[in-house]
């Protein structure tokens, strides 16, 4: 889970050398952030928080931020042809930069994955206005993409020194989305155990689950998938990597599209997954869907369950049972023009794994979505 206990209850375990309360916030790089801001509240049910741009000091770009409970978003477009923010969108189009992570003491973080390996992205800076100050710091992992660690305990602004209170006319009404439950990443041909070691020995995270490519696989295209988690849970990276099937692999796709290794997709957790879904597809959202047959045997599979299958089969809402208890997920289509990154909806009820038993009858449906764009 990565929700951020409130004050008192942050507890690090001692052993942890990197403890972290949960994720901040994700930013995602853009052509348009007005655009894009517009479409996530409108579609998803943000609200505005905080806006930085010409206004604000901030010359070379805009950035909007939007939030949900937990739920954090940062778009930020480039005001110029060159630079930074413009270079990621020409290569990669719209995608996540940045998964921040909200740390105690973020000069630390900073010191203990450096010294640990890590390539720094940004060292440790002090940011400050009349609501206290900020410390952030970052660094690279796979492709373009990096962390930051962010300390706000000695902050009280609505977002961060540089930003200005977002206020807008009319507000979007929440879907009920409300924090992040895992980020997964696709990585290159062999490159996933090069990434679950970065994780373990920079960051001190574990392999807490492994699906090889006879789990995963169609008759066509496969992959590989390792989870990767923190020491309390709050943070959860699965790395996966395409596998050699019969047809091309949905993350060879991923990378062909996104021009190298990039955040796949990443999943949102929802305590009433069949309101939420109800809800986006309303608005417009549009999900993968996997055949009806899929519901005649669900019974059978699953067990018992408190939802009713026909809203289920008719919302497209996958379920899977572990050990702990059973999880709802459904998938939405890309986010954007590349068949790149997309959403998780998620609603666990005991179940802490990620939904093996539907990656079958999920993948097949993907891949239809694949061929129709002649990439199978
Ligand atoms: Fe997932």
């Amino acid at each position: 889970m990565s929700t951020v206990l409130p004050a008192g209850k942050q507890q690090a375990q001692p052993t942890d050398f990197l403890p972290l309360l949960g994720t901040d916030y994700i930013e995602f790089y853009v052509g348009n952030a007005k655009q894009s801001a517009h479409y996530y509240k409108t579609a998803f049910g943000f609200q505005s928080l905080a806006y930085a741009g010409p206004e604000t000091g901030m010359k070379d770009r805009a950035s909007y931020v939007i939030r949900q409970n937990k739920l954090t978003f940062v778009l930020t477009t480039s005001l110029k042809p060159e630079g930074p923010v413009a270079e990621h969108f020409a290569r990669h189009g719209d995608g996540v930069k940045c998964i921040s992570l909200t740390v105690n003491d973020a000069a630390d973080a900073w010191k203990q994955t450096t010294t640990r390996g890590a390539k720094s992205y940004l060292q440790p800076t002090v940011l400050k206005d009349e609501y206290g100050e900020i410390v952030l710091c970052g660094i690279h992992t796979y492709g373009d993409t990096v962390h930051l660690f962010i300390e706000r305990k000695n902050y009280s602004g609505s977002f961060m020194p540089g930003y200005e209170k977002w206020e807008t006319e009319s507000e979007s009404v929440s879907t009920g989305l409300l924090h992040v439950d895992h980020c997964v990443g696709n990585v290159g041909w062999n490159q996933m155990n090069k990434w679950v070691k970065f994780y373990e020995d920079v960051m001190g995270f574990k392999n807490i689950l492994s699906f090889d490519d006879k789990d995963i696989s169609t008759e066509y295209s496969a992959l590989m998938s390792k989870v990767m988690s923190n020491g309390n849970g709050y943070v959860k990276f699965p790395i996966n990597e395409p596998a050699e099937g019969k047809k091309k692999s949905q993350v060879e796709e991923y990378l062909e599209y996104y021009k190298g290794e990039g955040v796949q997709h990443v999943a949102i957790a929802t305590s009433n997954i069949v309101e939420t879904v109800t809800e986006l597809q309303s608005r417009g959202v549009e999900f993968l869907r996997v055949p009806g047959s899929y519901y005649d045997s669900l019974l059978d599979r699953v067990g018992k369950i408190d939802e009713e299958i026909g809203s289920l089969r008719e919302l497209g809402i996958l379920v899977d049972r572990d050990d702990e208890g059973y999880l709802l997920q459904i998938f939405t289509k890309p986010l954007q023009d590349r068949p790149t990154l997309f959403f998780e909806i998620i609603q666990r009820k005991g179940a802490r794994s990620f939904g093996k038993g539907n990656f079958k009858a999920l993948f097949e449906a993907l891949e239809r979505e694949q061929e129709r764009r002649g990439n199978l």
